[in-house]
């Protein structure tokens, strides 16, 4: 199954998203954006790496791309300032040039730096995104937000830029790690949850075929996940307003996840914070109470978690207070008016987050 989508951003260097099986369509896709005979980064990680890189390397020599590569160690430790300068330091030492390309071959981590270096270097290289996560093709390797992490604050250091071209190969989700597939899938839900309640329930009804890793019910996924983000970000590239709505359930998820830094991940923590933004949705009369227990109840069958031990409940609410989703006019929270209709709401108070909290706290009595 082949599908593109288009996405226009507001300095019209549009940008497709080809999602496709294989990496043989790489060569005519860059030689139709006119890429092909130059020099290019391939930025990737301690675990893509051996897997796709040197099909990746093979299929860009064969129309005249000469490439070069920085691996990073997997995870979202290598995230850091001191790596993206390092990376643009290489560039310089290679004496890359403004036409040449910086290619992102990984998850999130690799996508989220690599932004932000193409964004630095010559004030700007075209940028390939080559999405090898769940996470990355149906949510963070769209959209234009990159960034690299400071000791626990995330994304501290970080730009807007958009890559030229993003091409999804949903072959490689086989090799992904099942844990890491299903936090993939939080973001999917969440991008449901907040503008289309029809995806939501072709969710839920595929959920087998989803569990299953079926590649045509896979490329349908993302595509659907893809539309609804396009849809916001377009709308409002920069975060000004709506794209706010992308951060449901991450005003709580990041707290938690700078707080069990390494124990959790992004999408797990994303998931335990749609279940407490869904609880204050649901004590603030926004939703019922079954609403709300479907949403949680919904994130199990796909392996996410819906209750959290040994949080620090004040250390949780003091992140929250530091993190940019705080703007002058207060806290900004994502809450839903119903499945599929999320809204900002600037009234959530500590009570409310500290009752939502001991929500999701996981304790021995949990119903
Ligand atoms: N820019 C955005 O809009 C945006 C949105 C959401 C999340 N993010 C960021 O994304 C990051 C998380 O991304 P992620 O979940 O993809 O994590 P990741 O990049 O760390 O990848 C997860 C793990 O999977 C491995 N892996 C990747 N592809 C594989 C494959 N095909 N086969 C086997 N192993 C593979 C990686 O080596 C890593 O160990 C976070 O830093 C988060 O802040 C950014």
């Amino acid at each position: 199954m082949n599908e593109r989508l288009t996405i226009k951003t507001p300095n019209s260097k549009n940008y497709d998203i080809a999602i496709t099986t294989g990496f043989d369509a790489l060569k005519d896709e860059l030689t139709a954006l006119g890429f092909k005979s130059r020099r290019a980064l391939i930025i990737s990680d301690s675990k893509v790496a051996p897997l796709y890189l040197e099909t990746v390397k093979q299929k860009l020599n064969e129309i005249g791309i000469t490439c070069e590569d920085h691996i990073l160690n997997e995870g979202e430790s290598s995230k850091t300032k001191a790596n993206s300068d390092f990376i643009l330091y290489k560039l310089a030492d290679l004496k890359f040039k403004r036409s040449d390309l910086v290619i992102a071959l990984g998850g999130g981590v690799v996508g989220d730096i690599s932004g932000y270096v193409a964004s630095q270097y010559h004030r700007g290289l075209p940028f390939i995104q080559i999405p090898t996560t769940l996470l990355a093709m149906s949510d963070s390797s769209i959209g234009g937000k990159n960034g690299v992490d400071h000791n626990d604050i995330k994304n501290v250091f970080g730009t807007f830029y958009f890559p030229s071209f993003v091409y999804m190969n949903t072959d490689v989700l086989n090799t992904l790690e099942e844990r890491q597939f299903y936090n993939g899938f939080a973001e999917v839900m969440k991008n449901a949850i907040i503008k289309d309640e029809k995806f939501y329930v072709w969710l839920i009804d595929s959920m087998y075929e989803i569990c299953d890793r079926d590649p045509a019910t896979l490329a349908e996924m993302i595509y659907k996940s893809l539309t609804v983000k396009k849809i916001v970000v377009e709308k409002d590239p920069y975060e000004e307003g709506d794209r706010a709505l992308l951060n449901f359930g991450h005003t709580l998820g990041h707290a938690i996840e700078s707080c069990k830094m390494g124990t959790l991940l992004h999408g797990e923590c994303v998931a335990l914070g749609m279940v407490a933004a869904s609880h204050i949705s649901y004590k603030k009369e926004m939703i019922s109470l079954e609403e709300y227990l479907e949403i949680r109840d919904m994130l199990v069958p796909f392996n996410l978690p819906i209750t959290v031990e040994d949080i620090d409940i004040d250390e949780i609410i003091k992140r929250v207070g530091r993190d940019k989703k705080q703007d002058d006019a207060g806290l900004k929270f994502i809450l839903l008016k119903k499945i599929g209709k999320a809204v900002i709401d600037r009234s959530v108070t500590e009570e409310e987050m500290r009752a939502a909290l001991k929500e999701i706290e996981y304790t021995d009595d949990f119903e």
